[in-house]
């Protein structure tokens, strides 16, 4: 099959979270299964230029159409990791992805309604006629919008698309004015509510909503999550869309790719080790301490790495900062905060605890100390509001660091508790689970792991080495994308 990947994100050129790993990840897999995929990417100045082998100009002088005009465009293309990436760069707007940021800008639903237009004015004027488009999130949303309404017309009749939703929260509700943008050309039938209109707001448009209704088919990232969006809260208003689209819709649990989490053969790690031989990793955690000046004491290190975003369940976070030092154990944080509240609120935690020789806080996105702290970290804590996946867990898991998360979303496909478990013999479980999103929850949950790391650490050793035989990798999931893919090119 010829896949194309349409995003906003691949790790790690461009990554703000797990977005990119798993657009990487899934790519390399269906590769590596004899596919041929390729990536459709904004090129942003901001990305790292330096994991891009091999870029040079692929498309000169593409014209998109744009609000009655055209936008000229070039389209450089190079190898992220071995994966083939095509990078679609506005010359006459080129400050649309020339911000020092990735997302976060008053018109970001504005670019990257762009972006999907030069996407498929990419592949309709460079005969690139793929079997399935794989778009993700609100970003991508009116591709299969403008495939069905305009591009089948223009000879692109055959491609059938899959929408993956990565966050229900960002839905990219947008003003009317892109339908004239992007050549939607009657405004009162794309603003019917059962095409484009928002289900809460009667006079904008809703991307994602568009995405749901015009994809052939739709998934999000865990099969628990499938359920929250549709039944529950979590589908941010989108559940009756859902519902009348029930019969495409399901959820697909994410992998990780065990090239780059893996500790055996961590290239950011100083040390490597397995299950078989646990010694590197209380090496790496001596390197972690050192690292970040934190003494070489015989504690427990309880870690964060993440967005800081109210979607993070922040207090929780923060509160247990206080509470791993109360209870005996170290604290690392890596958390990159978006919102200007949160941010300062960690700036002035960390001026705050800033002499503390138990807690490091670092902000801002370090993808290297990422990996030293998963390998070097005994516990993560994820203790989110909601979770669509979560990949920290997963990760944590790999590396032999006791996940302690709240039971929502794909943290409930993934993470099963030590004690209380009821459908996971003993053997089978691998960290600690809290349902409340409050303090005592957190606290009882901490409490029992690192009461079991001070008391009984045979036991807790037994834990992380049933957590690294878990296998989440791109092995279950690619087959289930697969079959999807299939079932949407045949019918
Ligand atoms: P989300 O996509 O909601 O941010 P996930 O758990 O799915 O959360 O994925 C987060 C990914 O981003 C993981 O690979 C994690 O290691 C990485 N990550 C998050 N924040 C940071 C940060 N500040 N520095 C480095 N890596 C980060
Ligand atoms: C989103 C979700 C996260 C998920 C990731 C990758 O950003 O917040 O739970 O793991 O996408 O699918």
């Amino acid at each position: 099959m010829y896949i194309v990947q349409i995003a906003s994100e691949c790790a790690p050129v461009i990554k703000a979270g797990g977005l990119g790993d798993v657009v990487y990840g899934l790519s390399r897999e269906l590769e590596i299964r004899g596919h041929t995929v390729e990536i459709i990417l904004p090129k942003y100045d901001c990305m790292r230029y330096d994991h891009v082998w091999g870029l040079h100009e692929a498309y000169r002088d593409l014209m998109v159409p744009w609000y009655g005009a055209a936008i000229r465009c070039h389209v450089d293309c190079g190898w992220v990791h071995g994966r083939l990436c095509f990078f679609i760069d506005p010359q006459s707007q080129d400050e649309f992805f020339n911000r020092g940021v990735y997302y976060g800008c008053s018109d970001d639903q504005m670019r990257f309604a762009f972006f999907s237009k030069a996407a498929l004015e990419f592949l309709l004027r460079s005969n690139k006629r793929p079997d399935i488009l794989h778009c993700h999130d609100w970003q991508t949303g009116l591709v299969p919008v403008l495939l069905y309404e305009i591009y089948q017309y223009g000879g692109m009749a055959h491609q059938r698309v899959c929408y993956t939703i990565h966050n229900f929260k960002h839905q990219g509700v947008a003003g009317q004015d892109i339908l004239a943008a992007t050549g939607l050309n009657r405004p009162d039938y794309y603003f019917e509510y059962d095409r484009l209109r928002d289900n809460f707001n009667p006079f904008a448009l809703n991307l994602m909503k568009g995405g749901i209704i015009y994809s052939n088919f739709v998934t999000t990232v865990s099969p628990h999550h499938a359920w929250e969006a549709h039944y529950g809260e979590f589908g941010y208003g989108l559940g009756h869309t859902l519902h009348m689209h029930q019969h495409k819709f399901g959820g697909v649990l994410n992998g990780i790719d065990y090239e780059v989490w893996n500790p055996e053969i961590d290239r950011y790690t100083p040390y490597q080790y397995s299950a078989d031989d646990m010694s590197g990793k209380l090496k790496n955690k001596k390197a972690l301490q050192e690292r970040l000046w934190l003494k070489q004491a015989n504690k427990p290190i309880v870690a964060y790495i993440g967005r800081l975003d109210e979607q993070k369940g922040v207090p929780l976070v923060h509160h247990a900062i206080y509470y791993a030092l109360n209870r005996n154990a170290q604290f690392v944080l890596l958390g990159s905060a978006t919102e200007p509240g949160i941010n300062s609120w960690f700036w002035h935690e960390k001026g705050f605890l800033n002499d503390n020789p138990d807690v490091h806080i670092e902000l801002g996105f370090n993808e290297e100390l990422s990996h030293l702290i998963y390998a070097g970290a005994d516990l993560i804590i994820v203790p989110s509001n909601f979770e669509p996946c979560g990949l920290t867990q997963m990760i944590g898991l790999k590396y032999g660091t006791v996940p302690i998360v709240r039971g929502v979303g794909g943290l409930v496909n993934t993470v099963f508790d030590r004690d209380y478990d009821t459908y996971h013999p003993p053997a089978e479980r691998n960290g600690y689970v809290f349902h409340q999103m409050d303090f005592p929850a957190i606290e009882s949950a901490m409490d029992r792991a690192i009461g079991l790391w001070y008391h009984y650490p045979k036991e807790f050793r037994q834990l992380q080495l049933q957590g690294m035989e878990y296998d989440y990798s791109w092995n279950h999931p690619g087959t289930s994308y697969l079959e999807i893919f299939e079932y949407i090119r045949h019918k």
